[in-house]
């Protein structure tokens, strides 16, 4: 059964659109669990423009389950998570400009600088993912750099138009996942995902858990967190 990490950074979003202090993240945090959430998934982004370094604080004292903390792999991060101690870490690449995480990590061209972050917080006993696009090679690329696990960016087939396209994205997702059971790494998905669209990613038996933040917290704007959660999580769970 896949676990569901719910990413709270829209919480976040609310709040910094009038540089306030509600909604709270570690509210949203403490709630989602109650709901059933496997993890709690932050973005710790270098522009802060949506989680805070005293929201990654405080989350980590009160998540209970397990904290997954995204991050560009940057000596100023690292640190940080070297610090706060995440349950896990997802290594992002991160552009000021994006309005969202665009794509996966290319870890086959920065591999070299990607082993020193991964030692370091492996050291430390935190988990390490890299979120990848669904190709075999960077796949490949994330087992030889010991990563724990990717994180197989779905972000292509969620915006995919048309059932051609769609299943085209989805078989690419598929095969990415039976390359990485065949290496022997852990996996996860992520990236746009939402209860229209999960199901068919769901159904993929060999992906071990999801993180799914926008489509989770834009419907708990109109239907309650809670159900929000306890929704999707019967989703990703089958
Ligand atoms: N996984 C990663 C690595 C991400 O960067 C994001 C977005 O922060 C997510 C999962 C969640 O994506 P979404 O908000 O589209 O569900």
């Amino acid at each position: 059964m896949a676990r569901l990490g719910v990413n709270i950074d829209h919480v976040a979003t609310v709040r910094q659109a009038r540089l306030t202090t509600e909604p709270d993240p570690v509210a949203a945090a403490i709630l989602a669990e109650l709901a059933g959430a496997d993890g709690i998934t932050i973005h710790l982004r270098e522009d802060r423009r949506h989680i805070q370094d005293r929201d990654l604080m405080l989350i980590r004292q009160v998540v209970q389950s397990k904290l997954n903390l995204e991050m560009a792999a940057i000596p100023e991060t690292v640190e940080i998570a070297l610090k706060e101690k995440p349950d896990a870490v997802c290594l992002v690449p991160e552009k000021r400009q994006e309005l969202t995480t665009e794509g996966g990590l290319d870890v086959v061209a920065l591999a070299k600088g990607l082993q020193e972050p991964i030692r370091k917080l492996q050291k430390e006993k935190i988990e390490v993912s890299l979120f990848v696009d669904p190709d075999p090679r960077q796949v490949i690329a994330a087992k030889e750099l010991s990563a724990d696990a990717v994180e197989i960016h779905t972000g292509l087939y969620a915006n995919a138009r048309g059932v051609r396209d769609r299943e085209g994205e989805l078989k690419r997702i598929v095969r990415a996942v039976e390359i990485a059971c065949d290496v022997g790494i852990g996996i996860h998905a992520g990236h746009g995902l939402t209860y229209q669209n999960v199901a068919p990613v769901a159904a993929i038996a060999a992906i071990e858990e999801f993180n799914i933040g926008h489509s989770i917290i834009a419907r708990a704007v109109l239907v309650g967190l809670e159900r929000a959660v306890r929704e999707m999580k019967a989703l990703v769970s089958g």
